[in-house]
């Protein structure tokens, strides 16, 4: 069993958790991620490891109350339990081959996966411009956290209820039209905003990377359940990413299989008891 040390409500639908796991959190590095189970019978969801402390022994998870487990989750208080907690999984983030600005773009709850990115290239002295964005301001996360580790923070709001009114797509063209040399551009967010970015980008040939977050059950590479198509090979997210070069991946494919479970999940948040 693992305890939940610390909760906090970031918004109404996110919550963010310090879990106390010391030995995931001995090797957790920016980019990997873990698989939990609330309970016995629960689902496996993998999530972003949003920060870690070796020294407390625990890991920051965030999440977007969107499904069963995420809703069963969210109802849990600091000192509750869960049943399982494994990690870290995935490969570690890579830093850019080339020289030049890095953009991290991230988009409603994937701001959550863009944060330790952007902590784990201030931590090495990089300058990291970051753009992020959420439907309205309630929704926005992480904004005083990513301004302490990024060089320049951009806020967007669908609505404009904060920030630039209108999408981090609007901010990403100013940078690609204005010639400075990019070295990587890290985009972390809802299937549709990480495929807009990628089709805004290729055209310049920026190298941008995504960070993908697909149904998964072992996290091991044995099952297939997380399997992408990149650069026309299939891949295992758990094992060969999740950060995968945005340009090779097989979005249309990729939100086919996302959608596949989607009458199982409502149906199992309809007879939810949590
Ligand atoms: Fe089973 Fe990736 S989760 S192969």
């Amino acid at each position: 069993m693992y305890k939940l040390v610390t909760k906090e409500v970031l918004s109404d639908v996110s919550k963010k958790f310090e879990v106390e796991a010391p030995l995931v959190a001995k090797k957790a590095q920016p980019g990997q991620f873990i698989i939990l189970r609330v309970d016995e019978q629960g689902e496996r969801v993998p999530l972003t490891i949003a920060d870690s402390d070796p020294e407390r022994g625990t890991i920051t998870i965030i999440f977007q109350e969107v499904g069963l487990t995420t809703k069963c989750l969210g109802q849990k208080e600091a000192g509750d339990y869960i049943a399982d907690f494994v990690g870290p999984l995935g490969k570690p983030m890579e830093f850019p081959e080339e020289p030049g600005r890095v953009i991290a773009v991230g988009g409603g709850v994937g701001i959550a996966p863009v944060y330790p990115k952007v902590k784990g290239f201030h931590k090495a002295g990089m300058d990291v411009t970051s753009i992020i964005g959420a439907r309205c301001k309630d929704l926005l996360i992480l904004e005083d956290e990513m301004r302490a580790v990024s060089k320049e923070l951009h806020v967007c709001t669908d609505d404009g209820s904060y920030g630039h009114h209108g999408f981090v797509s609007d901010i990403l063209q100013k940078y690609l039209d204005d010639g400075e040399p990019i070295a990587e551009i890290i985009a972390v967010g809802p299937l549709p905003m990480m495929r807009a970015i990628v089709n805004q980008t290729r055209p310049y040939g920026v190298k941008t990377v995504v960070s993908l977050n697909p149904v998964m059950v072992d996290g091991t590479g044995m099952c297939g359940a997380c399997r992408v198509t990149v650069g026309e090979e299939t891949k295992f997210t758990c094992v060969d990413g999740p950060v995968f070069d945005g340009h090779q991946v097989d979005f249309d494919e990729l939100v086919a299989r996302s959608r596949m479970y989607l009458d199982q999940e409502k149906k199992a948040l309809e007879n939810c008891r949590c």
